[in-house]
């Protein structure tokens, strides 16, 4: 099983709309898992409006940080494929132990000094448990000139794993029970589905590429 958990210090940045997005690519074609860490349970909140329609990812409820490491390998026992896990801000505890228990790790960051001044903390913790991560520019407005200074400066800090554009979708996403992709429509839906599309191959290739390396 591949365990994906979305994770970054700073509140706010778009962990729970990236793990639903990436949780409904996971269980397109597997069977896939999302968990949600965060006490505001907004992943939660979000499953339970899906439906029985939509209702894959599945959610393994109740799981805490103390008792992660067993539940995943339940989950994997179980023939699941992927694990997406969303976390918390500020809680470093609950933070560490997702990380720990991570193949790779994507880290949401909004394009301001602010927010890129504040992902050293979870990129410290990716380095001292040695766990690959990436970042994802979330919420961008392409014709803010910000946006490419603040591309500039994330790549300077590791790998980018592509732009997630500002959209009323993922917004409506979060309250429906959907995705971005899915909530969308007509042409917003072919950009939404293509850069969460995106976003998913990059995050697929680099946690594929961490697994191989931890085999070798
Ligand atoms: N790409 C986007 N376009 C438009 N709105 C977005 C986008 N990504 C996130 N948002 C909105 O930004 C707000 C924060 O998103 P979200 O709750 O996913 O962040 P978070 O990092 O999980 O927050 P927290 O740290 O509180 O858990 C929400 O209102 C969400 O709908
Ligand atoms: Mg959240």
């Amino acid at each position: 099983m591949i365990t994906i958990v979305v994770a970054a210090t700073k509140g706010g940045v778009g962990k729970s709309t990236l793990a639903a997005c990436l949780a409904v690519c996971a269980a397109q074609n597997d069977r896939a898992t999302v968990i949600d860490l965060d006490p505001q349970q907004s992943v939660e909140f979000w499953h339970a409006r899906r439906g029985r329609k939509n209702r894959y990812p599945f959610i393994a409820k109740g799981v805490s940080h103390n008792d992660l490491s067993e539940r995943l390998n339940e989950i994997a026992r179980s023939g699941h494929k992927y694990t997406i896990i969303d976390t918390p801000p500020a809680m470093l505890d609950v933070i560490s132990a997702a990380i720990y228990e991570a193949d790779f790790v994507v880290i949401p960051v909004k394009a301001s000094a602010l927010d890129i001044t504040a992902i050293n903390v979870t990129v410290d913790i990716c380095q001292e448990y040695d766990r690959p991560f990436g970042f994802v520019l979330n919420d961008v407005e392409s014709r803010w000139k910000i946006t490419e200074s603040a591309l500039d400066a994330l790549s300077t800090m590791g790998p980018v794993l592509g732009t997630v554009a500002h959209r009323e979708a993922y917004v409506t996403a979060m309250t429906v029970g959907r995705s971005g992709p899915e909530t969308a429509d007509n042409k917003k839906a072919a950009d939404a589905k293509s850069e969460i599309d995106t976003l998913w191959a990059a995050v697929l290739d680099a946690a594929r590429d961490a697994v191989e390396i931890e085999e070798n």
